[in-house]
């Protein structure tokens, strides 16, 4: 069992913060590299981290870093997590896991042949009310699960002047609310309800040219910037190449019926689960409880039973290296969200329902 994991960190930008903040709290964070060594820089002098690196394979090739978090932009996920596998270390990566279901199951697969530790973010799994959701729906008192529905949606792109980054372009991001958030409500699904047999999806295009970034940001210092009427974009615009809202019809393996709308343009977090005897609603605003009606009453809190955890988006990782377990979420969730994520881009370019592959296929 080994106790303390020392991590190096690949890449620097908004959600880098989070991440290393949940590395030292459960384990030792010890390098970090970005694209610029300044970004790098400023990370490791604000959390404390001992090395900056001058980019991701300087890093790779430490020998006192045991796990790489990946937290860049979304086409960096499959080159630097095979060059960390190739480099002997234990990958965590954030969502999605790849830009498609290949590049995806390249990742898993080779994460099994060296038969390395993986994980991927999967922050919806942490929250006390949908653990608790997930444990009575696989109690089974409230009956077969009839129907799903979720929202996902930050609307931190709904003003047209919010600048061209990264997270519009295909080759950099690849699907825009369906890869950025509907990944949330897949996992979610995959976790509460059971595996994805078909998917019926259109993605939507509402705002199609944004103003051209003049200078690189990263993601919250760029909404900050531009709430406060501060940020500099070009008077050019560019092409928006990926969806700003999805809706996505599911079928399920055991016969449940779902559907998962993400936007980020609009502001909206729910989950609704109705089921033979009973039907449940969480929203994460107010107090995040899960809400429970059976026949005839109204919706009313479920105890909570437990306190709440206290883990990160990090701690089955950590356990899995430490335990030498391979607990969900890893990259093999990674891979069958990814493969959802492919079929309801099919399904929008058909027009009709797309069955989705199985992870193992
Ligand atoms: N933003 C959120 O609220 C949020 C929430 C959950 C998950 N995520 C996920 O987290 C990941 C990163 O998103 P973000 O919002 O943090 O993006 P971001 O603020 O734009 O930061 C991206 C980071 O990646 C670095 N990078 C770019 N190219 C690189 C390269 N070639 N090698 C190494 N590093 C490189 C950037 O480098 P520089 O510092 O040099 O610019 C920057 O540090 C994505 O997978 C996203 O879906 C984000």
């Amino acid at each position: 069992m080994k106790e303390t994991v020392r991590i190096g960190m690949i890449g620097a930008g908004h959600i880098a913060h989070s991440h290393a903040e949940a590395w030292q709290k459960e384990a030792s964070l010890t390098a970090v590299a970005s694209r610029r060594v300044e970004s790098a820089r400023s990370l490791a002098e604000r959390h404390g981290i001992p090395h900056v690196c001058r980019d991701a394979s300087e890093l790779l090739h430490r020998n006192d870093i045991d796990a790489v978090g990946i937290a860049t932009p979304h086409h960096l996920h499959h080159p630097i997590a095979l060059a960390a596998l190739a480099a002997g270390k234990s990958v965590f990566c954030e969502k999605p896991l790849a830009l498609d279901g290949s590049q995806a199951r390249e990742m898993w697969s080779e994460a099994r042949r060296r038969a390395a530790k993986t994980g991927v973010q999967s922050g919806i799994r942490l929250f006390p009310a949908l653990r608790l959701l997930s444990r009575l729906l696989r109690e089974g008192r409230a009956g077969n699960i009839h129907t799903f529905d979720a929202h996902w949606s930050f609307d931190w792109a709904r003003d047209p002047g919010f600048p061209l980054t990264w997270r519009f372009r295909r080759a950099e991001a690849g699907t825009g609310a369906l890869g950025d958030l509907g990944v949330y409500m897949i996992d979610a699904v995959r976790w509460l309800v059971g595996e994805i047999a078909q998917v019926n999806a259109e993605l939507a295009v509402y705002i199609p040219r944004r103003p051209v970034l003049t200078s690189p940001g990263h993601f919250g210092e760029l909404r900050r910037l531009h709430r406060a009427e501060q940020l500099e974009v070009s008077r050019e615009t560019g092409p928006v190449e990926n969806d700003d809202v999805c809706q996505v019809l599911l079928r399920f393996e055991n016969g449940a019926r779902g559907s998962i709308r993400a936007s980020r343009l609009h502001q909206e977090h729910s989950i609704r689960i109705d089921c033979e005897r009973t039907s449940y609603r969480w929203q994460m605003t107010g107090d995040r409880r899960l809400m429970e009606r059976s026949k005839g009453a109204e919706y009313t809190p479920v105890e909570m039973p437990e306190p709440p955890g206290g883990g990160t988006i990090v701690t089955t990782f950590l356990q899995n290296i430490r335990r030498d377990e391979d607990k969900a979420p890893t990259f093999r969730d990674g891979l069958a969200a990814q493969l959802v994520i492919d079929a309801a881009v099919r399904s929008h370019e058909t027009g009709g329902w797309v069955d989705v592959p199985n992870a193992e296929g």
